[in-house]
């Protein structure tokens, strides 16, 4: 284990930002991680935890310690004829473990394909897609401690998952480090497609017998046609949370543009896709220089290559104060800024 200085941040953030880390150290293993967090020469610098870099935006050099994860290793815990529980190093990138669990024909997984980061990062925003949030298949997590360097355990219900919300975002947050997952997956798959573009997706691969692989296909070709390649064009995948608003609010704006899609959430509640918000105030497919928003799908802001993190975050602003202009709707990132 080796602590760099002035390293170039451009390969570990999928916006391509680059941005100057003064110390960046990558750890194998939970000692690794430990021994950095109680060296004297960098434990009291403020501290960056990195896993694949792509719910990120670097907005400025960073003056601490960058500290990537990159404990590996994928263990079966257990498992019987119906279910099986896998321990995941928060290293591993999560779509090769959806590849993995696929080609095991372990189900649970298949509808969260190509989402870009790693296993340690899924938990924090609770990482949905296409009908399945991770939730569904989390059993429990490790964590490090910072202040102690013990690990504790947290159960599901102590991770207080909602929508690309966990306690890691709220009450924990900085206080852990998620050193490993573990899921349980099934092995006799229930199949989740009642998402329209699955559907379609399905039907025009002709798929006669479904299966968790043939779903798998499905997300990812939906995906490649609709979100960037992060490894051509520097995006962090939806840089918004989709709003949820008071159902009296929906109903009015929906008399006004009856086009509006929705869902439910709860009586009182109705989510409604930042994406449509976005394109509806004409900024779907606009490009600024270097930066822009997506043409394909307008929750995702875009670096084309060279552009700074201030600048998307100017955009960012400009469009949330279009979108409570037009709407009456106060967009939230789910991108964080560092
Ligand atoms: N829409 C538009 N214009 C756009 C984009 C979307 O009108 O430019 C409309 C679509 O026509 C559709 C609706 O908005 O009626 C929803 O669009 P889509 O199915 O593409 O999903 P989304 O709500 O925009 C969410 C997640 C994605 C996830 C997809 C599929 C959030 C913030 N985003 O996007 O997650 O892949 O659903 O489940 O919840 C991510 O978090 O990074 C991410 C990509």
């Amino acid at each position: 284990m080796k602590v760099q200085t002035n390293v170039s941040l451009k390969p570990y953030n999928t916006f391509g930002i680059d941005a100057t880390a003064k110390y960046f150290v990558e750890v194998g293993s939970i000692d690794q991680l430990r021994e950095i967090l109680q060296d004297p020469d960098y434990k009291d610098l403020e501290r960056l935890i990195l896993g694949g870099g792509s719910n990120l935006l670097l907005t400025k050099d960073f003056e601490g310690i960058v500290i990537k994860i990159s404990i590996k290793g994928i263990e079966t815990l257990q498992e019987d004829t119906e279910q099986i529980w896998l321990k995941v190093g928060a290293g591993e990138v999560w779509h090769e473990l959806v590849i993995y669990c696929v080609n095991h024909n372990y189900a649970g997984v298949e509808n969260l394909s190509l989402i870009p980061g790693t296993v340690g990062a899924a938990p924090m925003q609770n990482i949905g897609a296409y009908g399945i949030e991770i939730k569904e298949v989390f059993e429990s997590l490790e964590a490090l401690e910072i202040k102690t360097g013990q690990i504790r355990v947290f159960t599901k219900e102590e991770c207080q998952f909602g929508y690309r919300e966990s306690i890691f975002k709220h009450e924990a947050k900085g206080q852990y480090i998620i050193v490993n997952v573990t899921f349980k997956l099934s092995k006799t798959p229930v199949f989740h497609v009642e998402y329209g573009a699955i559907q379609e997706t399905l039907k025009s691969m002709a798929v006669e017998d479904l299966s968790i692989k043939a779903i798998s296909d499905a997300v990812i070709s939906i995906r490649q046609s609709k979100l960037p390649n992060p490894a051509e064009i520097g995006n962090a995948g939806s840089f918004f949370k989709n709003p949820e608003i008071p159902k009296a609010q929906f109903d009015a704006l929906k008399a006004q543009y009856p086009a509006m899609p929705s869902y439910p959430v709860n009586e009182y509640t109705v989510k409604v896709p930042a994406g449509w918000l976005i394109e509806q105030a004409g900024w779907k497919g606009q490009r600024f220089g270097q930066i822009g928003v997506h043409a394909k799908q307008a929750l995702v802001l875009v670096n084309f290559g060279g552009g700074k993190g201030n600048e998307i975050k100017e955009l960012s602003q400009k469009i949330q104060e279009s979108i409570r202009e037009k709407f009456g709707i106060q967009l939230s990132a789910e991108v964080n800024f560092v």
